[in-house]
């Protein structure tokens, strides 16, 4: 009986010994540095067309501004504003931290003035920071071509500068654990896989493919995905709605969103019974919930031939049956499938 008694004790003390030096660890080694993940080859043009391609990638379809522009400003925003990127939007994450977006205007002391071009294109295409610090949420950015990570720099070069000194994101124990273990991908440099590149200026399924698997990045919401240690893949078919991954209401954090299923399955898709005129008036209306993470008011932007495009590539995915249940709801609610 003894020896049981001493031999559980034992283990016990190596598992508490086991958990602080995990927690020891974890808290050493963040934030974690990744100086070696390349800088995309690419150098800022002057050209006046690219930078406007820049423009409508960063206000309309990449979103830039959805998360580098304060919340406030955003949702009080009107159709063809064109926010300046100037960072500060916060994530208050409860015990595992604050996140606030970088200003990304060209200001030298409180921007990216100092940045060189393959720096802010690391920082897009990989989610590594000047410093090469792991960028929290920038694996939310879709893979955009050559062509259009160029035009985003490009465009960025050429804004005003705005000097807005964001503080720090600043980290819990609970979230320097957590994002080196089970949230790893939020702050782990990734590289997507590129989608075939169209060029802007007609409208095809082809072109709608690739804003909604590249820069628009419509399928990192609306699919299931999973983290396999190494990077993040997706898991069955793409834009099925997302079920597991629920993203946090941003004004009630009680409440979760769920995106839904956006394939033309005529029971359990979000958009049965829609045609392209429903579609794009949908997307031109902006949002219904406050606290959605979808960046209605980046969308809305998009030009009538890019929204076609959108319609044709979504209306021609194979129909999946998939009850994604409320879009938005208390996140334990059971389902019935
Ligand atoms: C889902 C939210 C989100 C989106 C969308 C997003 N960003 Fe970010 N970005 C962030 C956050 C948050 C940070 C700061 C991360 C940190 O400090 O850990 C950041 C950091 C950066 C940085 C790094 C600054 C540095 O310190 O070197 C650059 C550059 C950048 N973003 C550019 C962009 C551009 C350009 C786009 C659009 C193509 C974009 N971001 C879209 C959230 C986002
Ligand atoms: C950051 C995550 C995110 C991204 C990116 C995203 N969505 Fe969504 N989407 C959501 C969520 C969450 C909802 C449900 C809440 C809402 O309607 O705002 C939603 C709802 C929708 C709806 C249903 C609206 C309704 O009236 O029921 C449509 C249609 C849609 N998204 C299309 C798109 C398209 C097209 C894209 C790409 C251009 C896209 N989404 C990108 C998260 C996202």
């Amino acid at each position: 009986m003894k020896t049981i008694l001493k031999l559980i004790g034992g283990l016990l003390v190596l598992a508490v010994l086991g958990v602080v030096a995990l927690v020891t660890t974890c808290a050493l080694r963040w934030p974690r540095n990744y100086p070696d993940v390349p800088m995309p080859a690419i150098t800022a043009s002057t050209d006046p067309e690219v930078i406007a391609r820049g423009k409508y990638l960063v206000h309309a379809v990449a979103h830039c501004t959805a998360c580098h522009t304060p919340f406030a400003d955003t949702l009080a925003s009107k159709p063809g504003d064109v926010l300046s990127p100037k960072g500060g939007f916060e994530w208050k994450m409860g015990p595992l931290g604050t996140i606030r977006s970088a200003n990304i205007t060209p200001d030298p002391r409180t921007g990216i003035g100092n940045h060189s071009d393959g720096e802010i294109a690391r920082a897009i295409r990989h989610g590594v920071k000047k410093n090469g610090n792991g960028a929290l949420f920038m694996f939310g950015v879709g893979p955009m071509s050559d062509e259009d990570l160029t035009a985003v720099v490009s465009y960025l070069r050429t804004i005003p500068p705005v000097e807005n000194a964001v503080p720090p994101s600043e980290f819990g124990l609970l979230g320097k654990i957590l994002f080196q273990g089970p949230m790893a991908f939020f702050a782990r440099p990734h590289t997507y896989e590129q989608v075939p590149y169209v060029a802007p200026g007609g409208r095809s399924l082809e072109r709608g493919r690739y804003l909604a698997e590249g820069p628009a990045f419509c399928a990192g919401c609306h699919s299931e995905y999973e983290d396999d240690g190494e990077a993040i893949v997706f898991v069955g078919p793409k834009f099925a709605g997302n079920r597991t991954n629920p993203v946090p209401d941003e004004l009630e954090p009680e409440y979760a969103f769920y995106p839904p299923n956006l394939t033309p399955d005529p029971q359990t898709g979000r958009m049965a019974g829609w045609n392209e005129q429903k579609f794009i008036e949908r997307m031109r209306a902006g949002r219904v919930w406050p606290g959605s993470p979808m960046a209605w008011e980046s969308y809305r932007n998009m030009t009538d031939e890019d929204l076609g495009s959108l319609w044709d590539y979504l209306s021609s995915l194979p129909p999946t049956v998939r009850n994604v249940g409320e879009p938005r709801r208390k996140p334990d609610e059971e389902l019935d499938d």
